[in-house]
């Protein structure tokens, strides 16, 4: 099963995915990086930016792809999500623009732009560490439930709900939501070697405990990482709020060699 890793609080799942990933880049200057947008994975890339800073560490080779970008929002607009993938990590981290991918959301090239950027991720030799959230309804990346568990990147429909939360980026005006997104697939997100999901909050409690403890559904995206070989839940303890094995977790976790890594 994935890790489940309870934490005080999102300094701590901070500090851990940096650990991770810092030490990856440090073996492997030219490690690919799997980067997601939201609210919850802010504090990683902060706490990424500090240990690459401190450990002097040489970031100019490293690679990365985004999940998602929405359809049709011009790429300038301040919440495209290459715009904020740009602004939370590639200006904080140092990282070279021109090896950063963000699927194109551009109308005119939809209806390829999947299969290519499933090409491009796989032509750069595969996502090493894929950072997630998660949506109040379970969804990774724009995979709203009921998307294939085998799907490459494609074009979505956002449901209402996913909309409403995200309207808070938009002025909190809906209407100014897209409704139409291009996402990696499950089937994509399945194949980088390593899956770290972060959840914080009492809104997330659910979704979370559908992911670990429910059966694999399509109906909970997240779900599907009960099928990844190296999948870790990086959750503070209002996100573990409807765990029925939290404390198994929490004593797993306690009594973990260290020299095992996360
Ligand atoms: C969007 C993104 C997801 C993200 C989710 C949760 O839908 N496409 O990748 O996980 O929002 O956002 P937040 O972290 O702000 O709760």
């Amino acid at each position: 099963m994935a890790e489940i890793i309870i934490v005080r609080d999102q300094d701590e799942a901070g500090e851990l995915y940096a650990h991770c990933v810092a030490d990856l880049i440090a073996v492997n200057p030219f490690a690919v990086l799997g980067l997601a947008t939201g609210s919850t994975p802010l504090t990683a890339y902060q706490h990424l930016a500090w240990q690459i800073r401190d450990r002097g560490i040489d970031v100019s080779h490293v690679r990365g792809f985004a999940l998602d970008e929405y359809a049709g929002l011009p790429v300038e607009h301040p919440e495209s999500y290459r715009s904020v993938i740009t602004r939370t990590v590639v200006e904080p981290l140092g990282l070279d623009p021109r090896h950063i991918h963000v699927p194109d959301g551009a109308l005119e090239t939809l209806p390829t732009a999947g299969e290519e950027y499933d090409r491009a991720i796989a032509a750069a030799g595969g996502i090493d560490v894929q950072i997630l959230g998660i949506g109040t309804d379970g969804h990774i990346g724009f995979n709203e439930p009921g998307s294939s568990l085998a799907s490459g990147t494609r074009v979505k429909t956002l449901t209402e709900q996913t909309r409403q939360d995200n309207a808070r980026f938009f002025g909190g005006n809906l209407d100014q939501v897209p409704t139409h997104c291009i996402t990696q697939g499950i089937g994509t997100i399945l194949k980088a070697r390593h899956v770290i999901l972060l959840a914080f909050g009492e809104n997330k409690a659910q979704a979370v405990a559908d992911s670990i403890e429910g059966g694999i559904s399509s109906f909970c995206p997240a779900s599907a990482l009960q099928l990844h070989p190296h999948a870790t839940f990086i959750i503070d303890e209002a996100a573990a709020g409807s765990l029925k094995r939290a404390d198994y977790y929490r004593w797993v976790y306690a009594n973990k060699p260290e020299w095992q890594g996360i």
